[in-house]
């Protein structure tokens, strides 16, 4: 049966690129590196992420790709279709369960963080936090605008300020989705993406012409040295080797879906070997250089390195929300450097949080024949309404559990469920096949051993590490999915956040089994293709 959804496509192979960029290009790159670097220990952090983006980055962008372009054919643009396109058993949609799951669950918590930055954005222009300049100062205007209680500090806004902030970002959000995949995300992408540029390019020339501090003395490129001179000492331990692998995958957007769900807009014959490698370079150019250039040197410019290091291994948001605006007010012209900075996260943010309800939208759209407009609209009032239980209860570490679980624990599982669907079951042949149809350039054969053999076996060790050095600690309370002590009152709010997500999960399988019985698929017979009018020049 043709299902909706079968005529869109990409309008333009620049298009596609951009909006796979804005994809991978997200807060990850400006905010989870630089921090993420400097908490593990600058020179030894860069070698492990260098190796996983060889290992597991690079590999899994290709089949996610792959994955994506295939499901394409039969018009499947969600993980549970995707993966029982080429398995042909039972089993197969409802495995592809945590390829939705996830998606909701990071989208949720990743547009409230992105609705952060468009406040802070406004809050530069109107100088709002102007005075607080400390970092501690700051670090209290933060927490009070988060709506965690700060000792000895009124509240600076009202509660309903992030509640406002992160409304208009969902709807922005939405409003893009409901347009469509050239008409909306495509669109988005090539304004978003130049400004995203030209703001990066500013603020990491404007950080390294910074004059060193009286007291401090470090300059700006000292913090460079400390993120990129290699450094071996800290290779011997795991949580070191962990957290990179961990940022390849958030950063690359691999292990959501949502590159696949892009590539399923691909007709069967384009490229997908370039743009694909095309696509995780470019991420990595924005990331590495850029968003290696601009918070870390700042903060080591106003703090020195051990004060750099310091702020990156306290709260996840201090080195962009806290030490940056602690910066702006002390150099010139920094009202609108403040403006530029949260902009540009701002961008990065919607770039890539439009594309993680992609493969939603089309589960609903493909399996109940749903139309566009009102499948993006009620998603938005789902995230509303789950995304409620963050703004309330981010004191409580309730978007940390769904960080943990869905954010990094997640995108894990879905990687090895992808591996192992379409290099093993598929089979290694068919799937170098796959990622070579069409193909403007012809892969280094060394990367179908490493797909076979060394991503999965490294996915596996993760897993298998992080399984026992945090999941179950986390899952029995012992810590807490931010790494601190669990005391009695957060008990009741992590309980609840796990509560959320096993409930998205059980409405996500309910919906599966219905829209394999509404169309009456076969499992055993697989998909019928669907042709494709869609054109990517
Ligand atoms: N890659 C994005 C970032 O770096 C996050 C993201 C993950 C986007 C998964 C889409 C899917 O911020």
């Amino acid at each position: 049966m043709a299902s909706s959804g079968s005529n869109e496509a990409w309008g333009s192979r620049i298009g596609l690129i951009l909006a796979m960029a804005g994809n991978a290009v997200g807060l990850g790159n400006f905010l989870r590196f630089p921090r993420q670097a400097a908490a593990n220990g600058g020179g030894s952090y860069m070698i492990t992420y260098f190796i996983a983006l060889l290992l597991l980055g690079i590999p899994l962008m290709w089949i996610e790709w792959g994955i994506g372009r295939n499901g394409g054919k039969y018009r499947k643009g969600h993980l549970p279709g995707m993966l029982a396109a080429i398995w042909k058993h039972p089993a197969a949609k409802y495995l592809g369960v945590v390829g939705m799951i996830v998606p909701l669950c990071v989208m949720i918590y990743y547009t409230y963080i992105e609705s952060w930055t468009a406040a802070f954005a406004w809050f530069s222009l109107t100088q709002d936090y102007w005075g607080h300049t400390t970092q501690e100062g700051m670090i209290g205007y933060l927490r009070s605008f988060q709506g965690v209680p700060v000792e000895g500090m009124t509240p600076v806004h009202s509660s309903y300020t992030p509640y406002a902030f992160f409304a208009g970002t969902l709807a922005l959000n939405i409003w893009v989705l409901s347009k469509g995949i050239s008409g909306g995300i495509e669109k988005l992408a090539k304004i978003g993406m130049p400004i995203l540029f030209f703001l990066a390019i500013i603020l990491a020339v404007v950080v390294l012409t910074l004059p060193s501090q009286p007291g401090i003395g470090t300059t700006p490129w000292q913090g460079l040295e400390f993120i990129y001179n290699p450094d071996f000492s800290r290779l011997d331990e795991p949580s070191v080797w962990l957290a990179s692998a961990g940022q390849i995958f958030f950063t690359l957007s691999v292990g959501m879906g949502s590159l696949a769900a892009y590539a399923s807009y691909l007709k069967k014959t384009d490229d997908i070997a370039l743009s694909g490698i095309a696509t995780a370079s470019t991420n990595e150019a924005v990331e590495v250089v850029l968003g290696g250039t601009i918070a870390i040197p700042a903060a080591v410019t106003f703090f020195g390195v051990a004060g750099a290091m310091a702020i990156a291994q306290g709260g996840s948001f201090d080195l962009g929300f806290a030490t940056m605006p602690v910066v702006f007010q002390q150099i010139p012209g920094g009202q609108f450097l403040g403006v530029a900075w949260f902009s540009l996260l701002f961008f990065a943010g919607v770039t890539s949080s439009v594309a993680m309800l992609t493969p939603i939208v089309a589960f609903f759209r493909e399996e109940f024949g749903f139309k566009r407009e009102h499948v993006a609209w009620t998603l938005g009032a789902v995230c509303f309404a789950f995304g409620m239980m963050h703004v309330h209860w981010l004191q409580h570490g309730f978007l940390d559990e769904w960080d943990y679980w869905a954010g990094t624990f997640g995108l894990v599982l879905v990687a090895v469920l992808e591996v192992i669907v379409f290099v093993w079951i598929f089979k290694p042949e068919k799937a170098w096949a796959a990622i070579h149809e069409g193909a403007d350039i012809t892969i280094w054969p060394v990367f179908k051993f490493i797909m076979t053999y060394v991503t999965p076996v490294y996915l596996l060790i993760i897993l298998g590490w992080w399984g026992w050095t945090d999941a179950i600690p986390i899952l029995l309370n012992e810590k807490t999915a931010g790494g601190g002590v669990v005391t009695p009152e957060a008990v009741p709010y992590i309980t609840l956040s796990r509560a959320a997500i096993l409930f998205i999960a059980v409405t996500f399988l309910v919906l599966i089994r219905a829209a394999w019985k509404r169309n009456k698929y076969d499992d055993r017979q697989g998909f019928v293709e669907v042709p494709q009018t869609g054109e990517a020049a």
